[in-house]
Protein backbone atom coordinates (compact mmCIF):
# COMPACT_ATOMS: atom_id res chain seq x y z
CA UNK A 1 0.00 0.00 0.00
CA UNK A 2 1.08 3.56 -0.79
CA UNK A 3 1.44 5.75 1.55
CA UNK A 4 2.09 9.28 2.22
CA UNK A 5 4.27 10.90 4.74
CA UNK A 6 5.77 14.24 6.38
CA UNK A 7 9.53 14.23 5.32
CA UNK A 8 12.33 16.12 7.49
CA UNK A 9 15.74 16.97 6.77
CA UNK A 10 16.52 13.39 7.53
CA UNK A 11 14.87 13.12 4.34
CA UNK A 12 16.96 14.94 1.88
CA UNK A 13 18.56 11.91 0.42
CA UNK A 14 15.67 10.58 -0.34
CA UNK A 15 14.10 13.96 -2.28
CA UNK A 16 17.09 13.94 -3.90
CA UNK A 17 17.02 10.51 -5.03
CA UNK A 18 13.83 10.88 -6.37
CA UNK A 19 14.82 14.17 -7.86
CA UNK A 20 17.82 13.02 -9.47
CA UNK A 21 15.72 10.73 -11.80
CA UNK A 22 12.70 12.42 -12.25
CA UNK A 23 13.61 15.83 -13.02
CA UNK A 24 16.01 15.26 -15.70
CA UNK A 25 13.21 12.75 -17.00
CA UNK A 26 10.29 15.83 -17.51
CA UNK A 27 12.84 18.25 -18.26
CA UNK A 28 15.06 16.51 -21.34
CA UNK A 29 13.06 17.82 -23.77
CA UNK A 30 11.91 21.32 -22.71
CA UNK A 31 14.99 22.67 -20.78
CA UNK A 32 18.80 22.52 -21.93
CA UNK A 33 21.20 20.40 -19.50
CA UNK A 34 22.28 23.28 -18.29
CA UNK A 35 19.45 24.98 -17.37
CA UNK A 36 18.43 21.60 -15.40
CA UNK A 37 21.47 21.22 -13.62
CA UNK A 38 21.38 24.96 -12.50
CA UNK A 39 17.58 24.77 -11.47
CA UNK A 40 18.73 21.35 -9.51
CA UNK A 41 21.22 22.83 -7.92
CA UNK A 42 19.34 26.00 -6.67
CA UNK A 43 16.83 23.77 -5.64
CA UNK A 44 17.77 20.30 -4.43
CA UNK A 45 21.28 20.87 -2.86
CA UNK A 46 21.56 19.91 0.74
CA UNK A 47 21.40 23.79 2.04
CA UNK A 48 19.01 24.31 0.19
CA UNK A 49 16.44 21.73 1.03
CA UNK A 50 17.38 22.05 4.14
CA UNK A 51 16.98 26.23 4.43
CA UNK A 52 13.64 25.40 2.51
CA UNK A 53 12.12 23.02 5.38
CA UNK A 54 13.75 25.18 8.62
CA UNK A 55 13.65 28.56 7.16
CA UNK A 56 10.97 29.12 4.46
CA UNK A 57 8.23 26.94 6.14
CA UNK A 58 8.07 24.50 2.78
CA UNK A 59 6.39 21.62 3.81
CA UNK A 60 7.75 17.96 2.62
CA UNK A 61 5.90 14.72 1.60
CA UNK A 62 6.86 11.44 0.74
CA UNK A 63 5.11 8.68 -1.20
CA UNK A 64 6.38 5.44 0.25
CA UNK A 65 5.39 1.97 -0.61
CA UNK A 66 7.24 -0.64 1.83
CA UNK A 67 10.53 0.71 2.23
CA UNK A 68 10.85 2.58 -1.12
CA UNK A 69 10.28 6.03 -1.81
CA UNK A 70 8.29 6.94 -5.21
CA UNK A 71 7.93 10.86 -5.18
CA UNK A 72 7.43 13.66 -3.29
CA UNK A 73 5.44 16.87 -2.48
CA UNK A 74 6.51 20.04 -1.05
CA UNK A 75 3.78 23.03 -0.24
CA UNK A 76 4.12 26.42 1.55
CA UNK A 77 0.75 28.00 3.33
CA UNK A 78 0.00 31.27 2.77
CA UNK A 79 2.56 31.72 0.44
CA UNK A 80 3.27 35.60 -0.99
CA UNK A 81 0.50 36.60 1.76
CA UNK A 82 -2.54 35.84 -0.76
CA UNK A 83 -3.69 33.39 1.91
CA UNK A 84 -3.63 30.31 -0.53
CA UNK A 85 -1.43 27.24 -0.14
CA UNK A 86 1.31 26.83 -2.99
CA UNK A 87 2.66 23.24 -4.27
CA UNK A 88 6.24 24.27 -4.71
CA UNK A 89 7.24 20.82 -6.03
CA UNK A 90 5.35 17.69 -7.47
CA UNK A 91 7.35 14.27 -8.69
CA UNK A 92 6.81 11.01 -8.91
CA UNK A 93 9.61 8.47 -10.21
CA UNK A 94 8.81 8.06 -14.09
CA UNK A 95 8.16 4.13 -13.53
CA UNK A 96 5.72 4.81 -10.94
CA UNK A 97 3.90 8.02 -12.62
CA UNK A 98 0.07 7.30 -13.83
CA UNK A 99 -1.05 4.99 -11.57
CA UNK A 100 -2.79 7.52 -8.76
CA UNK A 101 0.28 9.02 -6.54
CA UNK A 102 0.19 12.44 -7.90
CA UNK A 103 -3.90 12.64 -6.68
CA UNK A 104 -2.53 11.39 -3.16
CA UNK A 105 -0.44 13.89 -2.98
CA UNK A 106 -2.20 16.82 -4.07
CA UNK A 107 -5.06 15.29 -2.14
CA UNK A 108 -2.87 15.46 0.95
CA UNK A 109 -1.94 19.48 -0.13
CA UNK A 110 -5.67 19.98 -0.39
CA UNK A 111 -6.30 18.70 3.11
CA UNK A 112 -3.28 20.92 4.39
CA UNK A 113 -4.87 23.90 2.96
CA UNK A 114 -8.30 23.08 4.53
CA UNK A 115 -6.77 22.89 7.91
CA UNK A 116 -5.53 26.36 7.08
CA UNK A 117 -8.75 27.49 6.16
CA UNK A 118 -7.13 28.92 3.53
CA UNK A 119 -8.95 29.45 -0.18
CA UNK A 120 -7.19 27.91 -3.37
CA UNK A 121 -3.93 26.14 -3.72
CA UNK A 122 -1.54 26.85 -6.80
CA UNK A 123 1.52 26.46 -8.38
CA UNK A 124 3.42 27.34 -11.47
CA UNK A 125 4.33 24.81 -14.22
CA UNK A 126 6.53 25.36 -17.27
CA UNK A 127 3.96 26.11 -20.30
CA UNK A 128 5.81 23.03 -22.48
CA UNK A 129 5.14 20.55 -19.24
CA UNK A 130 2.33 19.00 -21.21
CA UNK A 131 1.78 16.00 -19.04
CA UNK A 132 1.85 17.62 -15.99
CA UNK A 133 -0.77 20.64 -17.79
CA UNK A 134 -2.78 17.66 -18.30
CA UNK A 135 -2.65 16.26 -14.57
CA UNK A 136 -3.48 19.54 -13.26
CA UNK A 137 -6.34 20.42 -16.15
CA UNK A 138 -8.10 16.70 -14.97
CA UNK A 139 -8.00 17.35 -11.27
CA UNK A 140 -9.90 20.76 -11.43
CA UNK A 141 -7.24 23.46 -11.76
CA UNK A 142 -7.58 26.13 -13.66
CA UNK A 143 -5.16 28.48 -15.60
CA UNK A 144 -5.08 31.66 -13.59
CA UNK A 145 -1.97 33.63 -15.59
CA UNK A 146 1.26 33.31 -17.64
CA UNK A 147 4.44 34.13 -15.84
CA UNK A 148 8.02 34.85 -16.93
CA UNK A 149 10.50 35.07 -14.00
CA UNK A 150 14.38 35.40 -14.27
CA UNK A 151 16.13 33.11 -12.77
CA UNK A 152 20.01 34.07 -13.39
CA UNK A 153 22.29 32.87 -15.16
CA UNK A 154 20.74 33.78 -18.61
CA UNK A 155 17.69 31.34 -17.86
CA UNK A 156 14.04 31.71 -17.46
CA UNK A 157 11.07 30.06 -16.24
CA UNK A 158 8.35 30.47 -19.01
CA UNK A 159 5.27 28.93 -16.63
CA UNK A 160 1.54 29.13 -16.46
CA UNK A 161 0.49 29.44 -12.73
CA UNK A 162 -2.55 26.87 -12.59
CA UNK A 163 -5.20 27.32 -9.00
CA UNK A 164 -7.65 24.92 -7.60
CA UNK A 165 -10.65 26.54 -5.46
CA UNK A 166 -10.60 24.50 -2.05
CA UNK A 167 -14.51 23.44 -1.46
CA UNK A 168 -15.45 23.52 2.36
CA UNK A 169 -18.37 21.43 2.97
C1 LIG B 1 2.51 15.35 -13.03
C2 LIG B 1 2.57 14.19 -12.03
C3 LIG B 1 2.92 14.73 -10.64
C4 LIG B 1 1.18 13.52 -11.97
O1 LIG B 1 1.22 12.44 -11.05
P1 LIG B 1 0.72 10.98 -11.49
O2 LIG B 1 0.89 10.08 -10.35
O3 LIG B 1 1.41 10.62 -12.75
O4 LIG B 1 -0.82 11.27 -11.80
P2 LIG B 1 -2.09 10.39 -11.33
O5 LIG B 1 -1.85 8.98 -11.72
O6 LIG B 1 -2.40 10.66 -9.91
O7 LIG B 1 -3.21 11.00 -12.28
C5 LIG B 1 -4.37 11.68 -11.82
C6 LIG B 1 -5.30 11.88 -13.00
O8 LIG B 1 -4.63 12.67 -14.00
C7 LIG B 1 -4.55 11.95 -15.23
N1 LIG B 1 -3.25 12.18 -15.85
C8 LIG B 1 -2.03 12.17 -15.24
N2 LIG B 1 -1.05 12.40 -16.14
C9 LIG B 1 -1.69 12.52 -17.34
C10 LIG B 1 -1.24 12.74 -18.67
N3 LIG B 1 0.06 12.87 -18.96
N4 LIG B 1 -2.15 12.80 -19.67
C11 LIG B 1 -3.49 12.68 -19.41
N5 LIG B 1 -3.97 12.45 -18.16
C12 LIG B 1 -3.07 12.38 -17.15
C13 LIG B 1 -4.68 10.49 -14.85
O9 LIG B 1 -5.14 9.71 -15.93
C14 LIG B 1 -5.64 10.54 -13.69
O10 LIG B 1 -6.96 10.65 -14.17
P3 LIG B 1 -8.17 9.83 -13.44
O11 LIG B 1 -8.28 10.44 -12.07
O12 LIG B 1 -9.34 10.06 -14.30
O13 LIG B 1 -7.73 8.41 -13.38
C15 LIG B 1 3.59 13.10 -12.43
O14 LIG B 1 3.24 12.56 -13.66
C16 LIG B 1 5.02 13.58 -12.50
O15 LIG B 1 5.77 13.47 -11.54
N6 LIG B 1 5.46 14.12 -13.67
C17 LIG B 1 6.83 14.54 -13.90
C18 LIG B 1 7.23 15.67 -13.01
C19 LIG B 1 6.42 16.91 -13.25
O16 LIG B 1 6.26 17.36 -14.36
N7 LIG B 1 5.93 17.48 -12.14
C20 LIG B 1 5.12 18.66 -12.15
C21 LIG B 1 5.97 19.87 -12.18
S1 LIG B 1 5.00 21.36 -12.20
Amino acid sequence: MIEIIRANKNNIKDIQAISNVAWPHAFKEILSPDQIKYMMNWMYSDKSLQEQMEMDNHHYFLAKENDKFLGYMSIQHNCENTGKTKIHKIYILPDMQKKGIGKLLLNTAINETKMQNESAVYLNVNKYNENAIKFYQKTGFFLAKEEVIDIGNGFIMDDYVFEKEIVYE
